[in-house]
C-alpha cells in the first residue's frame, strides 16, 4: 500500500498521544508563525500588527477531540471572553469556532446551549462568528445548527467545502437565508463516495460555487492561497460589477504574507485566520498535509529566535 505525504500528515493529525505531547511542549514552535500564541492575550500583538497593515482577522481557539462536557463549557467561556476582549480593545477581528469543540460529539442540547451563549455575546458586540466546517460526517448537522441559529441571529456565518459533491446544492438550499459564507476547498480526508478525488474537479467546483454565491447577491469569503482562484474571483467581480464590500479574500496566518498585503494594496478586503491555543498540533499537521513546504519556515524559526 502506498501512503502519500498528505495521508501521512492527516493520519498524524488525529494521533492523541502526539497531540498531548505537543501540548506539553507549548506553542513555541509555531507561535507567531502559523498560530498566534498559546492563549488569546499572547496573540493580540500579532493581530494588532496585521490590523495596522490593513488586514482584518478572524481568530480560532484551537481544540480537537473534545469529548468532555466540562471542556466544551471551558471552550465556550474562552470564546465569550475572546469576543469581549476584541470588543473592549477595539480589535478588527471576528471569531471562528468548531462545533465539536462546543460539544457536537457529546449531545445536541450542550452544543445549542453553548452556541446560544456565544451568539448572544457576539450579537451584543456585532462581531461575526463563523462556524468552521469539519469532516463530511458532521456537515449536515453543522448546517442544520447553522440554519436554526440563523433564524434569530445576524452575526453568524459558516463554511462550505468545494471538494464535497453536495456543496452546490447546499449553496442553493441556504440561499433563502442570504447567508454570509466562507468558501474553501476542504481540508479533511474524505472518500470518493462524498468528495471529488481529483484536484482539478475540486478547483472547478470551487469556481462554480464562488460564482453561484456571489451572483445570488450574498457575502462571500473566498478562503484560498491559490492564485488561479483569486484571479478567477477578480475577473468575476469585475465582469458583474460586484461591489468590494460583498466579498473578501481570506488566508491562513503565516501563509503567502506578501500576497495578503498586495491584495490590500489593490483595494481588496483581506482577512487572516489566526488560530491560537495549546491544541496547535492537529491544525499544524493539516497544514503540512496540504503543503509539506509549510514545515520549512517553521523549522527555521526553531533555531532562530
Ligand atoms: P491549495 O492547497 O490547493 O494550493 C493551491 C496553490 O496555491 C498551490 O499549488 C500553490 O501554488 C499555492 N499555495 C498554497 N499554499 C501556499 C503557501 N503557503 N505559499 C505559497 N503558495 C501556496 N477547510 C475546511 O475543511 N474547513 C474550514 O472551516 C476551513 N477554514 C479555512 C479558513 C481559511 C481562512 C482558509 C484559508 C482555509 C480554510 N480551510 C478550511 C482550509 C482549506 O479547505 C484548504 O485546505 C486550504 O486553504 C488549502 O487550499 P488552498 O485553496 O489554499 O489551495
Amino acid at each position: 500500500m502506498q501512503v502519500n505525504s498528505r495521508d501521512f500528515f492527516l493520519f498524524l493529525s488525529k494521533n492523541k498521544t502526539l497531540n498531548r505531547a505537543a501540548q506539553s511542549w507549548g506553542g513555541g514552535i509555531a507561535s507567531g508563525k502559523i498560530v498566534g500564541g498559546i492563549d488569546f492575550p499572547s496573540s493580540v500583538k500579532f493581530i494588532k500588527e496585521l490590523n495596522e497593515e490593513g488586514l482584518s482577522v478572524t481568530v480560532d481557539h484551537l481544540g480537537e477531540f473534545v469529548t468532555s462536557e466540562s471542556v466544551a463549557k471551558e471552550r465556550t467561556e474562552e470564546c465569550i471572553q475572546t469576543i469581549e476582549t476584541i470588543a473592549a480593545q477595539k480589535i478588527n477581528s471576528q471569531v471562528s469556532l468548531k462545533l465539536t469543540s462546543l460539544g457536537l460529539d457529546i449531545n445536541d442540547q450542550l452544543v445549542y446551549e453553548n452556541m446560544t451563549k456565544i451568539l448572544d455575546t457576539a450579537e451584543k458586540h456585532q462581531i461575526m462568528v463563523t462556524i468552521d466546517m469539519e469532516d463530511e460526517q458532521r456537515c449536515q448537522k453543522t448546517l442544520d445548527i447553522f440554519k436554526d441559529f440563523k433564524q434569530s441571529y445576524n452575526y453568524i456565518s459558516t463554511v462550505l467545502q468545494a471538494y464535497l459533491y453536495r456543496t452546490a446544492k447546499d449553496i442553493d438550499d441556504l440561499n433563502e437565508y442570504h447567508p454570509s459564507l466562507r468558501l474553501v476547498k476542504g481540508a479533511y480526508k474524505e472518500s470518493a463516495d462524498v468528495a471529488f478525488p481529483e484536484k482539478s474537479d475540486v478547483d472547478d467546483n470551487f469556481k462554480k460555487i464562488i460564482n453561484m454565491h456571489l451572483l445570488n447577491g450574498n457575502f462571500t469569503a473566498i478562503a484560498t492561497h491559490d492564485d488561479e482562484i483569486i484571479e478567477y474571483t477578480k475577473r468575476l467581480v469585475d465582469k458583474h460589477n460586484i461591489p468590494k464590500n460583498q466579498f473578501e479574500f481570506q488566508m491562513l496566518y503565516g501563509m503567502r504574507t506578501t500576497t495578503q498585503k498586495e491584495l490590500v494594496k489593490d483595494g481588496y478586503n483581506m482577512r487572516v485566520y489566526i488560530p491560537y491555543g495549546q491544541d496547535w498540533y492537529g491544525y499544524f499537521m493539516r497544514r503540512l498535509a496540504e503543503r509539506p513546504a509549510n514545515l520549512a519556515f517553521v523549522l527555521k524559526g526553531m533555531t532562530k529566535k
